[in-house]
C-alpha cells in the first residue's frame, strides 16, 4: 500500500493525484480567440511514490507533463508521467528507489549509477520546442523527446551523439534572429564537475557550435541569458562537493558568503576569452533578457539578496531568511571595453515579485520594452474562509514597461494562485506587446485547475479554460503555435471498438 503521510509533503491541494488525463472539449468561460492555434505545454511533478525522506526537496517529485491544445477556439486537455528510468524501475518495484535531490548516494543500491547520475532524472522542469520536436527537460539529464500530440515520452535525446555533455539546463535560449537555440550543461562531465560545456543547435536540430569552460565554483547555474554577440552565465550562493552527497545531503546547500560571478564571453568563440566579473552574494535562478548597447551589455532578471530556497539549508546552519529570498527586479550593466571584473546593479523597482518573468519572445537577446510576471499583490483580498491558509498567494500578472517604470496589473481572483504565464504574439508581425498572456492558475476553493487568456495590451482577461479537477502546479510551461510543433487537428483517438447499427 502506498502510504503518503510519511515523507510526503504534499496535502490538501498538492496531495498526489496518481492518475494520467484526458479531457476533450474543456469547458470555457468567455471567448477563446479563434487566432489561437496551437498548445501550452506545462512541465511539473506529480508523486507516483512518496519521497523517502520528509527533508527532501520537492524538485524530487515525478515528471509530470500536460497540454492545452487549442483550435478554432475549442481546448483539450491531456496530462502524463514523463516515463524516466526512474519513473519505470519505482513502478516496476511498486517502491520509491530513489533517494534526496540529486543525490545517487542515497538511492537504493539497485539504481545508484555513481557514473552515470542523470539516470536518476526525474524530468520535472521545462518544456522547449525546437527543429520541430518537443523536449521535457532538467538539469541534471540530456533532454527527454516528448511526442507534441499524444505526450508520450520518446526517450532521451542526444543529437545524433553531437551534444556531449552529460547534462542540460532546463533553459535553453532561441535566437529569434537567427532561430538557433544555445542550450547548456553544467557539472557536464559528472557530479560536482566544475565543466560547463555549450551548445548552438541550429533550426534544423544539428549542433553546429560547442564551447567548453570552466565556471568559479559548482553552483545552479539554472538559466542564462544572451545578446547578439555573448553568452552570459550567473553563478551564485549554491555550493556542493562529493563528500556533501556522501555524507547524505540534498545537491545543494547555500553560502552566504560566496560572490556571484558573471560569465560572459562571445557565442561565435572557444570560449577562452569567457570573462568572470565579480559582485555581491545573490540569487538568480531566472534571467529576463539581455542585448548589446555598444560596448555595453545589459542583462534584466529577478535577483534577491539571499537563498530563494527554504529547503535547500544553509552550509553555516543559519535559518532561512524570507527577507532575503525577496525578488526585485534588477538591471546589471556590464563594461566590456573596462578592464574591471565589476559590474553595475540597479534596482528597478522595489517591489517584491516572483522570479518567473518571461517576454515576447521575438525580442530576446534585443533591446526591448516589456516584462510580464507576477506578484503577490497585498492590495487585492484573499479569501481564506474558502480558500484555506497558503502561505504566499500569487493572484496578480503584471507587465512592467521598462521606458516608463509604469505598472499594468491583472488579478486572478481572491482563492487562486497563479504559476508561470507565457506571452503569445497576436501575429507574427505584430508590434512587441500586442498579443496574450496564458497561464494556470490554481483556484483552491474548487480544488481545480483553471487557464487564463488575458489581453497583453489592456491586461482584461479574455477566456478562462475550467478543468474538473486539480492539476499540481507546473514549474515552467510554454506556448507553442501549430508553426512550431506538429500539431494533429484531431486530437481524440479514432474508435476501434463494434459499433451498433
Ligand atoms: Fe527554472
Amino acid at each position: 500500500m502506498v502510504d503518503f503521510t510519511k515523507g510526503g509533503p504534499a496535502s490538501g491541494y498538492f496531495a498526489p493525484l496518481r492518475y494520467e488525463a484526458d479531457v476533450y472539449d474543456c469547458e470555457v468561460e468567455g471567448v477563446i480567440p479563434r487566432e489561437l492555434d496551437g498548445a501550452f505545454y506545462r512541465v511539473g511533478g506529480e508523486y507516483f511514490y512518496p519521497p523517502i525522506r520528509e527533508d527532501d526537496s520537492p524538485f524530487s517529485i515525478d515528471g509530470f507533463i500536460s497540454s492545452f491544445r487549442f483550435k478554432n477556439g475549442i481546448v483539450d486537455f491531456k496530462a502524463r508521467w514523463i516515463k524516466t528510468p526512474r519513473f519505470l524501475n519505482n513502478l516496476a518495484a511498486r517502491k520509491q528507489l530513489y533517494g534526496v535531490y540529486r543525490n545517487p548516494f542515497t538511492h537504493d543500491p539497485s539504481v545508484q549509477h555513481l557514473d552515470k547520475p542523470y539516470l536518476g532524472t526525474v524530468m520535472n522542469t521545462a518544456p522547449i520546442a525546437h527543429h520541430g520536436k518537443l523536449y521535457a527537460l532538467k538539469e541534471d539529464a540530456q533532454p527527454f523527446e516528448m511526442d507534441p500530440n499524444t505526450l508520450e515520452t520518446l526517450g532521451p535525446w542526444n543529437f545524433n551523439g553531437a551534444y556531449k555533455a552529460q547534462t542540460f539546463s532546463a533553459h535553453p535560449k532561441v535566437d529569434p534572429v537567427t532561430g538557433d537555440m544555445i542550450c547548456y550543461g553544467y557539472e557536464a562531465t559528472g557530479l560536482c564537475t566544475d565543466d560547463l560545456w555549450i551548445y548552438t543547435v541550429s533550426p534544423k536540430g544539428k549542433v553546429k557550435h560547442e564551447i567548453r569552460i570552466k565556471v568559479p565554483y559548482v553552483s545552479t547555474l539554472h538559466d542564462m541569458v544572451l545578446t547578439q554577440k555573448y553568452l552570459i552565465f550567473p553563478v551564485y550562493g549554491y555550493v556542493t562537493s562529493i563528500e556533501r552527497l556522501k555524507a547524505g545531503h540534498l545537491h545543494w546547500a547555500w553560502d552566504q558568503t560566496k560572490p556571484t560571478y558573471w560569465g560572459i564571453l562571445r557565442r561565435d568563440g572557444d570560449g577562452k576569452d569567457v570573462r568572470w566579473f565579480k559582485g555581491p552574494t545573490s540569487s538568480v535562478m531566472h534571467t529576463i533578457n539581455a542585448y548589446d548597447e555598444g560596448d555595453k551589455v545589459i542583462v534584466d532578471a529577478p535577483i534577491s539578496d539571499g537563498n530563494p530556497f527554504p529547503f535547500f539549508p544553509s552550509v553555516d546552519g543559519s535559518p532561512w531568511s524570507p527577507k532575503l529570498a525577496q525578488h526585485t527586479l534588477r538591471r546589471l550593466t556590464f563594461d566590456m571595453s573596462s578592464k574591471a571584473d565589476t559590474y553595475q546593479e540597479k534596482i528597478l523597482d522595489p517591489q517584491d515579485v516572483v522570479d518567473l518573468a518571461r517576454v515576447d519572445d521575438r525580442f530576446l537577446s534585443l533591446p526591448y520594452k516589456y516584462v510580464y510576471s507576477m506578484m503577490a499583490d497585498p492590495t487585492k483580498p484573499y479569501d481564506a474562509a474558502r480558500a484555506g491558509a497558503n502561505n504566499r498567494v500569487v493572484n496578480t500578472y503584471f507587465r512592467y514597461d521598462l521606458s516608463n517604470g509604469q505598472w499594468l496589473k491583472y488579478f486572478v481572483g481572491d482563492v487562486h494562485n497563479l504559476q508561470e504565464l507565457s506571452f503569445i504574439p497576436r501575429s507574427a508581425t505584430a508590434p512587441e506587446g500586442d498579443g496574450w498572456l496564458i497561464g494556470t492558475a490554481s483556484n483552491y476553493a474548487e480544488m481545480r485547475t483553471e487557464l487564463v487568456i488575458v489581453d497583453a495590451l489592456t491586461m482584461q482577461e479574455q477566456a478562462r479554460v475550467i478543468l474538473p479537477f486539480r492539476m499540481t502546479p507546473q514549474v515552467h510551461a510554454r506556448w507553442y503555435s501549430a508553426q512550431e510543433l506538429p500539431l494533429t487537428d484531431k486530437p481524440m483517438p479514432p474508435y476501434k471498438g463494434r459499433v451498433q447499427s
